[in-house]
């Protein structure tokens, strides 16, 4: 009880619990763990938003990266972690998605966890190792369809996003290719640029960089409209896919049972992160929007996650790409 009552008043910073108590708490990091590899869109987000939450709250944030089998590992430990607001979950879509990918999954991403808030809007763009052969999107499009047999594309693990991606792409253009499964898309990008891979589905915030650059090819952004990062980049629905669209939606978890008040404290610190011109900017280099603060909270996370497993579930059974 005592120690419940700690964990509360430290985040509430209450006076009455005694300085020794205060102490240990404050001195205490909060792990945010990102459940796929360092140096990746994930990874980036965490950061930036740990820096943010961490000014907000003057506490220290600790990113920790714990990847594999397309972020459920991660989640996992977090969903079992200590409910003591040091614990938190920067995950996307794919905590909705992998509903339909892992019917045994060892949580239930709804009832297992305390939703803190949205986070941000993370688009995608098709990219393919630098020498390719093809201009543009329609060109890369009959090519992979010409030389399904050759091809390998690159993404997270199944379920991530960068799965799901290819995946609904490779079912709209009516091709099987076979995909090589990564911790993340740090780590397929390298291949890809070392030419291994011969294209990805990867969020901007990874591929604009290497693309300007000339170590990849980029060939369309998955959203509705261009991108104002990346005006000269066409979207798949205008390059012969309409309709075809996938943005990375953002959000961070804390574990089922973590106290009401610290959430409110934590999700407070998310708002003002949010709105801290720093982490706006640093995302919107790279594509990436941060939601709006009234969105960046409980009750909308909660609605929205529902909302999109209901979504996401019989879109990827009617793809049939389960097993893919
Ligand atoms: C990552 O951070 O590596 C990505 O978010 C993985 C993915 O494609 O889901």
């Amino acid at each position: 009880m005592h120690r419940i009552l700690s964990v509360l008043c430290f985040w509430l910073a209450c006076t009455f619990v005694g300085d020794a108590a205060a102490q240990e708490f404050s001195s205490k990091p909060v792990m945010v763990t990102v459940p796929f590899a360092a140096g990746g869109p994930a990874d980036v987000i965490a950061r930036i938003l740990a820096h943010g939450m961490s000014k907000a709250l003057d506490q220290q944030f600790v990113v920790e990266n714990t990847s594999g089998a397309g972020g459920t590992i991660g989640t996992a430990k977090v969903a079992a972690s200590l409910p003591d607001g040091h614990s938190l979950l920067l995950m996307h879509v794919s905590h909705a998605a992998n509903v339909a990918f892992y019917p045994h999954l060892r949580y239930d991403p709804v009832k297992d966890f305390e939703p803190t808030g949205l986070v941000a809007e993370s688009p995608m763009a098709f990219v393919a190792r630098k020498d390719f052969p093809a201009n543009n999107f329609k060109e890369f499009v009959a090519y992979v369809k010409a030389n399904t047999e050759k091809m390998t594309h690159g993404f997270a693990g199944v379920g991530s996003a960068s799965h799901l991606c290819s995946l609904l792409f490779l079912h709209a253009i009516d091709a099987t290719v076979s995909g090589a499964p990564y911790k993340g898309t740090a780590p397929a990008l390298n291949d890809l640029m070392g030419g291994h891979l011969d294209f990805m589905c990867d969020q901007t915030l990874n591929v604009l960089q290497p693309a300007k650059a000339g170590l990849i090819k980029a060939y369309a952004a998955t959203t509705p409209q261009r991108l104002k990062v990346a005006a000269d980049l066409p979207t798949v629905s205008e390059s012969g896919l309409p309709g075809f669209q996938m943005v990375v939606w953002y959000a961070m978890y804390a574990p089922k049972g973590t106290p009401k008040p610290v959430i409110d404290r934590l999700s407070g610190a998310l708002q003002k992160a949010l709105q801290d011109p720093e982490v706006k900017e640093r995302l919107a280099q790279s594509g990436a929007e941060t939601v709006a603060p009234e969105r960046a909270r409980p009750e909308v996370l909660r609605a929205h996650l529902i909302s999109e497993i209901d979504k996401w579930v019989p879109i990827i059974k009617k793809a049939g790409v389960l097993s893919q």
